[in-house]
């Protein structure tokens, strides 16, 4: 029978290595009915070593089949994080015998050189497939961008720019982004640096994203740009800070509005709980789906050689549906989780109009549900000052607290009592933060719940919240509790989701 570790902490529908270490999601392409995720992984042991591309498939991105590892680290370096494309048209001339070239661009952390910081320890790479992703040939040109003398130059994102007709690629370099294009995949043109001067500088920048997205509502197309920094994200820890503008093929400049409301301090960030770093976007989706879809590994870097986890360590996210949005003229992103997530709905409880009082707890669910297996949603009509705290509970006295501070404004996620959380200093925490951005009256959320994780999207996916947990029971038990005066639940569903 599996391991007391496995019972209670292998997720149930998150992907994780079958063992060994995982970071960050690399290389994430669909091809011919699959989804493929690479990631950064050290099959050895439980803590980061010499970096190797892992390699996982779904028809649904929500159940993952393992396959082998698909890149192993060799002279040129360790396989650090980076992308893969479909490259339809042979541009690169990889392709054989009408077989369609997947290529991926990774980096080469040579470790000989010495670490990451190191002027010329990393430098740019190709590799290509010619059946599906399962096997990969290294470009014997490589590497394809030699490092300029510059620390932390990694961690290349290619996209094709339909309306140029060329390869976009940016990577992270030295606490900015730059940007290359190119006709075929292994000649570069450096064409753009941005970021020195805006956003934040706490940590290294790492893991970038660049895509054009097309505001909802409207025909306008903006370019966003995701980029992971190691540091001073608004939970502490690391986190994904963005920026939104205009890319004209050579040049990003932000977005008016979206650079007036950073300089006057709004926050742009992927995520607002501790756990959500290094997360990237699907590549060739196809158009009648039209999705962006991301995925982020949910650890923070700080503890994530100590979640206690023996066999295997760390988790990704659920595939998430990007939006972007206009905020009274101000573009932002959204993140909702994928729909395919629904096909896993067991029983559920409807209800609706339910009263919640001050200080006195209403209980919402007690054993008819097991908590780490499901979904919640709820909507409240009117908000105003009001604030919320529910409560997942077990036999053990484990808890964990989530909700929205009415005083304060703001969201928050409490795990300082939901089971293990001695092993790091930084792990036991009530993270709040926020403010609420929509001005509407609606408030809602939808939450996912797996065996060491809560993903919340509150308000359309406005504000999203993701964090990991270890208790040493499932929560079987929901409840409720209202600040600053009695609240209504105009809806609320719970739903049992099917896994084994
Ligand atoms: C982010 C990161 C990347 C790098 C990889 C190495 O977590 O530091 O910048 O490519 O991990 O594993």
């Amino acid at each position: 029978s599996p391991s007391l570790e496995e019972q209670l902490y292998r997720p149930y529908y998150h992907f994780t290595p079958k063992v060994g270490w995982m970071n960050d999601p690399n290389g994430m392409f669909y091809y011919n009915g699959y989804y493929h995720l690479f990631y950064q992984h050290y099959p050895k042991d439980n803590i980061w070593g010499p970096m190797h591309w892992g390699h996982a498939i779904s028809t649904d991105l929500v159940q993952w089949k393992h396959l082998p590892i698909a890149m192993y680290p060799d002279d040129l370096g360790y396989i650090f994080s980076g992308s893969a494309v479909v490259d339809y048209d042979n541009t690169s001339g990889f392709g054989k015998d009408g077989k369609i070239p997947i290529v991926a661009m990774y980096t080469y952390h040579d470790p000989k050189k010495g670490d990451a910081g190191q002027l010329d320890a990393q430098t740019q790479a190709i590799a290509y497939s010619l059946d599906e992703g399962n096997s990969w040939t290294k470009y014997e040109g490589n590497p394809v961008i030699d490092n300029p003398g510059i620390r932390d130059f990694r961690d290349p994102k290619v996209i094709w720019d339909q309306e140029r007709g060329q390869w976009v690629m940016i990577l992270a370099a030295d606490f900015e982004m730059m940007i290359y294009t190119s006709k075929n995949l292994k000649d570069w043109t450096l064409a753009d640096r941005f970021g020195k001067d805006v956003g934040s500088h706490e940590g290294v920048w790492e893991c970038p994203d660049f895509f054009p997205m097309q505001v909802e509502g409207s025909d306008d197309v903006k370019w966003v740009m995701l980029g992971s920094i190691s540091g001073g994200a608004p939970n502490g820890g690391n986190g994904t800070q963005y920026f939104i503008g205009d890319f004209d093929g050579q040049k990003f400049t932000m977005d008016k509005n979206f650079e007036e409301a950073l300089a006057k301090k709004h926050d742009f960030w992927v995520d607002f709980g501790k756990d959500n770093y290094a997360g990237v976007t699907w590549s060739n989706i196809p158009p009648q789906d039209g999705r962006k879809i991301f995925i982020g590994w949910i650890v923070d870097g700080h503890y994530a050689n100590k979640v206690p986890t023996t066999t295997w360590r760390s988790t990704q996210s659920l595939p998430r549906t990007v939006k972007l949005i206009s905020d009274n003229g101000i573009p932002r992103i959204t993140f909702q989780p994928v729909k395919e997530i629904t096909n896993y709905i067991g029983k559920k409880s409807k209800k609706d109009h339910v009263s919640i009082g001050v200080d006195q707890e209403t209980v919402l669910s007690d054993g008819d549900f097991d908590f780490s297996k499901a979904q919640i949603q709820y909507s409240i009509a009117s908000l105003k000052d009001k604030g919320y705290t529910f409560k997942l509970s077990n036999n053990k006295g484990e808890e964990l607290l989530f909700g929205y501070d009415g005083t304060k404004n703001q969201f928050f996620v409490d795990r300082r009592k939901s089971g293990k959380v001695d092993f790091h200093k930084e792990f036991a925490d009530k993270v709040s933060i926020g403010p609420r951005l929509s001005d509407k009256d609606l408030h809602d959320a939808d939450i996912l719940l797996d065996k060491t994780s809560i993903e919340i999207f509150f308000d359309n996916g406005e504000t999203s919240m993701t964090e990991i947990f270890f208790p040493s029971a499932p929560y079987s038990k929901l409840s409720v509790v209202s600040e600053n005066g009695d609240l209504v639940l105009d809806h609320l569903e719970i739903s049992q989701l099917k896994f084994n």
